[in-house]
């Protein structure tokens, strides 16, 4: 069952485009982490889908209800949607335990609801506090449980964790997680911090230039970047130039099969240091060693191939036992499938060809 569906949406603010055809589904239970800089239109995203702004086209469903598109508009307060905003939204003038209530009727202020949420985000002590007397792990905690007050099925994080330290961000991050877990919501957490979208999120969508570049899990981001753009995003590259023909693309590493059929012609291949083998007989092409670091797990070498024009080479090896030398002459390979993209792929678009 899909949770949330955002279809082409797009969203401006006076003449400048924020949003520019953001097409985002996801299922009941997940959660998703929107990954973009700042500035790049994540609240704005966030603001739409919980209905305080109109989007400008598209649609949204919320629980397969069109919300927003260009006849309807469902106002916020009847989408039953979450909502924890960016840092320092409490109400300074109400208890915790008010802030919690606020969005509930009369009647479920004054049942058990709120101390429920209150235990649920290990505040059940503090109902009493004010904001001002509060850490700022703990008023984020307290917005957290406020989000999920109404008992929403699907909840929307504003960098939760952007004005916390670090210790404090692992610790509470972890929390966030079970806590929506335990309250069985569909999550989406905007953040600028890669390393807390790929640690938390069961997938993630990668905003850029106002669209969802990729929305998948962090381990296909890493093997299966869509764009050569992403794959220097999630982790070390090296790309080199090749020819494909299906199965398999031909480079000046040699021959190397294909992680998905390409259609034949060129492309961009993409291999991981980890997929470079160092030395052996079984190299196809003869390097330099430039350099090499030791890290006790794995060690990182440098390489100047002696032929062709491929740049300097990366590769990552596992367990080292003894390295080369720098200066000496290795055999290096490639093991594993790769990825291609048409060469070009990145220059936007491709044009409408004259008929
Ligand atoms: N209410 C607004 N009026 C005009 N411009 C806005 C408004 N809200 C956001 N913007 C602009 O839209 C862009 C995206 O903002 P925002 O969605 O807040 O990005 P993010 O949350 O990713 O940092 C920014 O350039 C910002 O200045
Ligand atoms: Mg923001």
């Amino acid at each position: 069952m899909i949770d949330l569906e955002v279809a082409d949406v797009t969203k401006a603010y006076g003449e400048t485009p924020v949003l520019r055809g953001v097409d985002l589904a996801i299922e009941s239970g997940e959660f998703v982490a929107v990954l973009g800089p700042s500035g790049s239109g994540k609240t704005t995203l966030l603001r739409v889908i919980a209905g305080f702004e109109r989007a400008d086209g598209g649609s949204i469903r919320v629980h397969g209800e069109v919300v927003d598109d260009a006849t309807a508009f469902v106002p916020a307060e009847r989408r039953h949607v979450g909502y924890v905003p960016q840092e320092g939204s409490l109400f300074p003038h109400l208890s915790v335990a008010e802030n919690v209530g606020f969005g509930l009727s009369r009647r479920d202020r004054r049942g058990p609801r709120v101390a429920d949420l209150l235990a649920l985000v290990g505040l059940a002590d503090l109902g009493r506090r004010y904001p001002h007397e509060l850490s700022g792990g703990q008023q984020q905690r307290v917005a957290l449980a406020r989000g999920l007050a109404i008992d929403p099925r699907l909840v929307l994080l504003d960098e939760p964790f952007s004005s916390l330290d670090v210790g404090l961000r692992a610790a509470l991050r972890a929390d966030v997680r079970r806590v929506i877990r335990e309250a069985g919501a569909t999550a989406v957490l905007v953040t600028h911090d890669q390393d807390e979208a790929l640690s938390l999120a069961d997938r993630v969508a990668v905003i850029r230039d106002g669209r969802i570049a990729q929305c998948d899990t962090p381990e296909r981001l890493y093997a299966h970047p869509a764009t050569p753009d992403l794959a220097r995003q999630f982790g070390e590259v090296n790309l080199l130039a090749g020819t494909a023909r299906g199965a398999r693309v031909t480079t000046a590493l040699g021959d190397l099969e294909t992680a998905v059929p390409a259609a034949p012609g060129p492309v961009e291949v993409l291999v991981r240091p980890e997929q470079l083998v160092v030395g052996g007989s079984a190299g196809r092409t003869r390097a330099v060693v430039l350099d090499t670091e030791f890290y006790g797990h794995d060690a990182v070498v440098r390489l100047h191939p002696e032929s062709g024009d491929t740049p300097c080479l990366l590769a990552r090896v596992a367990n080292p036992s003894s390295l080369p030398a720098r200066g000496e002459r290795v055999e290096v390979s490639v093991q594993g499938p790769v990825v291609t993209w048409p060469a070009g792929v990145e220059e936007g678009p491709p044009q409408a060809r004259p008929a």
